[in-house]
């Protein structure tokens, strides 16, 4: 039976053009598992954009000596055009300064508020001593109370993932002039997280599926739920939508409260872009509807606290129970499906440090389908993990070069020279049937495993296939069979072999869209094998400013399936998938790193 599967991708800082660090953990695993329920028959609705509110953006912003909606509007393209370039299959991907965005954020303030869930009090915040400036947030930077990491920052400790409040930070100091801040008292609003404890436990307890570090971090979470301030003294961000707040220009609702609701804004747009304005529900409110939720394990709490918080105390399931908004209960996630840390070479990405590798440098220099292979390959799925350029190189030339694009090369020259077109199968003998059998399969293993978003186990299951699919080439050398006798023997062979790569394209089109659109061409297809995003300008739907978007046709031909190739169509000589990497690039890839 056909699912509803939202893919609900982490939306990125739209302060800086992405590294491979982040699309490590957002971007390839969400694409992935979208395209391969795409092919099983599912509906996907795979939706994000950049996140533009708060302190990530105006630090950058000063930084750069430009607005903070400058620097959104200059990065909100700058990354769209990273992740088409990725061929990242986003349905919509959008931005979180839209009209549409605030609207949803402020009605589920306004529910949340209306059902007792958030409530006011006083808070210590931050102020520079020297000139009264506010430091919210990445404003102020310290120790981290529960791990000790150096870096933290007012509401987050990166290395431990833990949430945190600006007085308890050690060594707190301004992020602008190094000095210590004061700490006076000011009036917030705050998530009344004890309210959904219970409804947490519970809902956390059925979660049986998800990666074991997730499940721990969130349940360990739980144990301490205090309530979290969600609105800053900060004047970017979605306005507080109640009397005597809203045109306060101080205060504004905090950047995560807003962006993970954009989950449901974007799912509306979607739908009011695509003309079914209800379309949405599909996926948020029908008793088939999953929600995977894709993101580094930096945003797990965000999302498996505090967005089922949200949720919950929309739906009216908190202690004590109300009423659910306007839109109707909505669901929540099904998964959070989280990568660790991607590190680069033995460090840690920073691109204010320049330990960094650009998307946009990985896609001039190798193209998308080697970086997505990459990184599903060898990413950082269960554990932190290491990029080195050695492993770029050495995986690109023996797993794309050598193994998967030279099957499709021989294959295609063989049958390009001595037929010219998809040979006739004869009688198939024992290993023709059992790597045929073998190929098949792998349907059914590798979807399971791509549906649990094992992705690494996928690939090295894919390229035994392959590596199957080579051997028996070279067992049958069908070259050598040149007699007028031997030829229908050598048609079967081709024929089978044909069959081997038509199939190893479709288990690899998950991972490698692009080139497996190639392959299906050169095969003789028709249409488009799997389609990739576009980025389209659009009008604000409701008068503001008008702004990019990834959208894209998806419905394609692309179905998880082995499906029997047609004899007589006519096979031209192959043309190369990938490039072979001279062992030079590792060297000019670390001067680089050390020149930049
Ligand atoms: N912008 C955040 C980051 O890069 C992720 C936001 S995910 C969302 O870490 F849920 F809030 F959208
Ligand atoms: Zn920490």
């Amino acid at each position: 039976m056909s699912r509803n599967i939202l893919t609900a991708v982490a939306w990125p800082y739209a302060n800086g053009p992405r590294h491979i660090g982040h699309v490590a953990g957002f971007g390839v695993p969400s694409d992935v598992f979208s395209r391969y329920q795409r092919m099983a028959g599912n509906k996907v609705l795979m939706v994000s954009g950049t996140d533009e509110h708060g302190t990530p953006i105006q630090v950058q912003a000063d930084r750069e000596g430009v607005t903070a909606r400058q620097l959104a509007d200059r990065y909100n393209r700058v990354i769209a055009e990273d992740l088409q370039g990725l061929g990242l299959s986003y349905d919509l991907f959008t931005r979180t300064t839209t009209r549409n965005h605030y609207a949803v954020v402020q009605e589920m303030f306004t529910t949340l508020y209306a059902n007792g869930y958030i409530v006011e009090r006083l808070q210590k915040s931050a102020i520079s001593p020297s000139t009264g400036r506010t430091l919210p947030d990445r404003y102020i930077e310290g120790t981290c109370p529960i791990c000790g990491y150096d870096g933290a920052r007012g509401d987050q400790c990166d290395n431990c993932g833990n949430q945190l409040d600006p007085q308890d930070l050690r060594n707190p100091r301004s992020k602008i002039n190094g000095e210590t801040p004061l700490f006076v008292e000011s009036p917030q609003f705050f998530l009344e997280l004890p309210a959904f404890a219970e409804a947490l436990g519970s809902w956390l307890q059925a979660r049986t599926d998800w990666r074991p570090n997730v499940l721990k971090f969130s349940q360990n979470l739980l144990e301490d739920l205090k309530p979290r301030a969600i609105t800053r003294d900060l004047d970017w961000g979605v306005p507080i939508p109640l009397p005597g707040w809203e045109d306060r220009g101080d205060k504004r609702i905090y950047v995560w409260f807003d962006a993970v609701i954009g989950y449901l804004s974007a799912s509306v747009e979607w739908a009011r872009r695509t003309g079914d304005p209800d379309a949405w529900r599909a996926f948020w409110q029908s008793p088939d509807a999953d929600g995977y939720y894709f993101m580094g394990k930096d945003n797990v709490v965000f999302h498996s606290v505090i967005w089922p918080a949200i949720l919950l105390g929309y739906n009216g399931e908190g202690t004590p129970p109300a009423t659910a908004g306007p839109l109707g209960k909505l669901a929540l996630p099904s998964e959070v499906v989280s990568s660790e840390f991607l590190t680069m070479e033995g460090r840690k990405f920073s691109s204010s440090r320049q330990v960094v590798i650009y998307v946009r440098d990985m896609l001039e220099r190798y193209g998308a389908d080697p970086l997505r292979y990459y990184l599903a390959a060898a990413g950082p799925e269960s554990s932190d993990t290491d990029f080195t350029w050695d492993q770029f190189v050495t995986r690109n030339n023996s797993e794309l070069v050598a193994g998967w694009g030279n099957l499709v090369n021989r294959s295609l020259s063989l049958v390009s020279k001595n037929v010219g077109r998809i040979p006739e199968a004869g009688e198939l003998l024992g290993p023709d049937k059992e790597v045929l059998a073998g190929s098949q399969a792998a349907f059914a293993t590798i979807g399971e495993l791509l549906g649990r978003s094992q992705q690494k186990a996928a690939v090295t299951e894919a390229m035994r296939v392959v590596g199957e699919a080579n051997k028996y080439l070279s067992d049958q050398a069908p070259w050598k069979l040149k007699d007028e006798g031997d030829r229908a023997r050598r048609d079967t062979v081709l024929h089978v072999a044909l069959q081997l790569v038509d199939d190893a394209k479709t288990l690899l089109t998950p991972i490698l869209p692009a080139s497996s659109d190639e392959v299906h061409r050169m095969l003789g297809g028709t249409g488009v094998w799997s389609g990739q995003p576009e980025l389209r300008e659009v009008e604000d739907l409701d008068g503001g400013p008008s702004y990019p978007v990834l959208m894209g046709d998806y419905d394609t031909e692309a179905v998880w399936e082995s499906r029997p190739l047609r004899a007589g169509v006519e096979i031209a000589p192959p043309t190369p998938l990938f490039t072979k990497l001279d062992p030079s690039v590792v060297d000019e890839e670390l001067a680089r790193l050390e020149r930049e």
